[in-house]
């Protein structure tokens, strides 16, 4: 069986996102999509409710589950017997840190290989990032995640005052 991680920080998922997964579904047997920490970024959902933001946009995937892992990636991969960790690449700007990353996982664990896909045209200007200015200023945010997460977006960014 042909196992893929999709890992990310998901703060929140968007459509962008949902597009990869998707897609590495196709191409899959069995795909984790995994929420991590990323040490560079402060997050404005906790891991649990990204994990359950997550499951309710992928429900329809059969082959796919959502977990939250806290340490190495490639360790992550490795106990889910996954060889292969995918990213999404969406302009030459997000090339160096993945390319940096994708060697440095290779380094720690040689079996597992990263493979890029490159992003939709459609998404390509879209991150989690975008999401949140977007929704701190009340914009539509239909274009940009999951409908059925949109009332979650905006309880969290009213509540956060
Ligand atoms: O969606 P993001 O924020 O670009 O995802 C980055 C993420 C979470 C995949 C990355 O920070 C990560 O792999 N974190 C887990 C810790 C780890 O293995 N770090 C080594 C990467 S050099």
């Amino acid at each position: 069986m042909k196992t893929a991680v999709c890992p990310g920080s998901f703060d929140p998922i968007t459509l962008g996102h949902l597009n990869i997964i998707k897609r590495t579904a196709r191409i899959f047997d069995k795909v984790y999509v995994c929420v991590m920490k990323n040490s560079e970024k402060k997050s404005l959902f906790t891991e649990e409710e990204r994990v359950e933001l997550i499951r309710r946009t992928v429900k329809h995937l059969d082959n796919v589950e959502v977990e939250t892992a806290d340490g190495l990636l490639v360790e992550y991969a490795k106990e889910k017997g996954a060889a292969v960790i995918i990213r999404g690449l969406r302009a030459v700007s997000d090339f160096d840190w993945e390319f940096q990353m994708a060697l440095a996982n290779r380094k720690i664990e040689p079996a597992i290989d990263t493979l890029f896909l490159a992003s939709s045209e459609k998404y390509t200007y879209l991150s989690s990032t975008v999401v949140k200015e977007m929704a701190k200023y009340g914009a539509d945010l239909r274009e940009f995640v999951p409908r059925e997460i949109i009332e979650d977006i905006v309880n969290k960014m009213n509540n956060k005052g």
